[in-house]
């Protein structure tokens, strides 16, 4: 019996390149060629092999998403996704990081993911605000494991106290 998609979601305050899961997702930027924040973070933690196959990949648009291997991160795939940067919230932000959610779990399924990380894309130095984001994330989440029964668990890693309070009070429903 599948647990419910509510049962399915979790939120933790840790560092998402030690997840012991099938597949973290990285907050990049278009060009894939590392960056600050997460996306540093992932690339220090997964060694050179990784940007060597993200040149490969001849970079990612806005909302959509690729997969490398994890190649030193415990966990055995990068999905990387480049979210958009927030301008106010009138250049369809909403909907480029709803695609966002959308374009991973897309590759999840592709790839027989059964347990996948999240960091909080785009409220870092792309300027989204959480609360905003973090709603999306969870509806787009939500969504999708309501007609998905292969994925077990959908980890939100939020690295700060702030965030993590923010992914609590939604995942929970009581905000
Ligand atoms: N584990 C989990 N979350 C992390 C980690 C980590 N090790 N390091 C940072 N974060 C969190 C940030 O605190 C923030 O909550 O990831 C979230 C996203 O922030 P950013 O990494 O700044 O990503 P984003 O806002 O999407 O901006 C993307 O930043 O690093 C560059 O190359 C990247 O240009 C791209 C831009």
């Amino acid at each position: 019996m599948t647990a419910s998609h509510t049962e399915r979601i979790t939120a933790v305050q840790d560092d998402i390149t030690t997840q012991r899961v099938d597949a973290i997702v990285n907050a990049a930027n278009t060009s894939l060629m590392g960056g600050g924040g997460v996306d540093g973070a992932i690339h220090r933690a997964a060694g050179p092999g990784l940007l060597a196959e993200c040149r490969t990949l001849g970079g990612c648009p806005t909302g959509e998403a690729r997969i490398t291997k994890g190649y030193d991160l415990p966990a055995t795939w990068v999905i990387h996704t480049a979210g958009p940067i927030w301008h106010g919230g009138t250049h369809g932000e909403n909907e480029l990081l709803a695609r966002c959610y959308r374009s991973c779990f897309a590759l999840a399924a592709r790839h027989a993911v059964r347990t996948i990380a999240f960091p909080a894309i785009s409220t870092g130095i792309y300027g989204f605000p959480l609360e905003r984001a973090t709603r999306i994330a969870v509806t787009e989440t939500t969504r999708f494991l309501a007609d998905d029964t292969e994925i077990e668990e959908v980890r939100f890693v939020c690295f700060g106290m702030e965030t993590y309070r923010v992914y609590q009070a939604i995942v929970t429903g009581s905000a």
